[in-house]
């Protein structure tokens, strides 16, 4: 019987994993984060699509018959030519391999009133323009603008973000996005760390709505911005998917276990993962 894979540069795809497993508790699951190589966003295409690459194959090997790849920076650089050139080499076994972007940008169109839309995301995901090339196609009416946050996964990684030094990274990116179009009224974190930054990009984008700041004049006639985090988009999409594809869903074993393997330190994770997901964890060392 197999597992269900999820896999991430680093923490983030524990907000992936989270939701996922509130969702679909009864499945096992294999947490694979490459935080010795983290963060991917910074990354080329090449560098990005081998390590996750090496990600997805230690994973099949471990009998995952599906790997989600809980990484926007993986899903937007690497999915499509694993998905076209790599498994269809594997030719003894069913496997699969999901992203987190489509499922994010389904949810866009019917949240936003005024149809102007922010990404924050990784350099690497922003590059690839892979939320604006999918928001075209489902939703050409849309305005959208990008922001790279280069600072804010590092920061997350290092277990820098609830530190008050952390705040000026927050502002200095939401500034730089609202200043390029002020009508946003929907943010998406495109990003799977930045859940963990969400009550603090709220907190702010709330003080700059009731306070204002120098740059925004009339703060009250800004509209109310909405910040997606993408855990439960996933989650409802990978059960939909299991659903519409009982030759994935019938190879899954339902022990509703979790084992979490990092490419650091196990110690080093098991103790944030404990703090991400607010219960304790135990994780093991993987080389990839
Ligand atoms: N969680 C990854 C993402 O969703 C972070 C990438 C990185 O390591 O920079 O893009």
């Amino acid at each position: 019987m197999a597992k269900i894979g999820v896999f991430d540069s680093g923490y983030g795809g524990l907000t992936i994993l989270d939701a996922i497993r509130k969702e679909l508790p009864q499945y096992d699951y294999l947490y694979l984060g490459d935080n010795a190589r983290a963060p991917y966003g910074t990354h080329s295409f090449d560098v990005i699509y081998r390590y996750t690459l090496q990600a997805v194959k230690y994973l099949l090997e471990q009998d995952c018959a599906l790997v989600i790849l809980a990484c926007n920076t993986a899903s937007a650089k690497a999915l499509r030519t694993i998905q076209q050139r790599d498994l269809p080499l594997i030719k003894d076994k069913k496997v699969n391999v999901l992203g987190v972007i489509r499922p994010t940008v389904e949810a866009v169109p019917a949240i936003t009133q005024t149809g102007h839309v922010g990404i924050l995301a990784t350099p690497a995901t922003v590059s690839s323009e892979s939320y604006v090339l999918e928001l075209e196609k489902i939703a050409p009416e849309l305005t959208i603008v990008q922001q790279a946050c280069p600072m804010w996964v590092p920061l997350i990684e290092a277990g820098e973000h609830n530190e008050p030094g952390a705040k000026y990274f927050i502002g200095k990116y939401l500034r730089e996005l609202l200043a390029k179009d002020p009508q946003i009224d929907t943010i998406v974190l495109g990003c799977t760390h930045y859940p963990l930054l969400k009550d603090r990009i709220d907190e702010w984008l709330n003080y700059r709505q009731e306070i204002g700041e120098s740059e925004f004049p009339a703060p009250k006639e800004l509209p109310h911005i909405t910040t997606i985090a993408q855990g439960e988009l996933e989650a409802e999409s990978l059960r939909d998917y299991l659903t519409r594809h009982p030759e994935y869903r019938d190879q899954l074993s339902q022990g509703g276990t979790c084992t979490y393997l990092t490419t650091e330190n196990a110690d080093r994770f098991a103790q944030s993962a404990s703090i991400f997901l607010n219960t304790p964890i135990v994780a093991e060392h993987r080389d990839l």
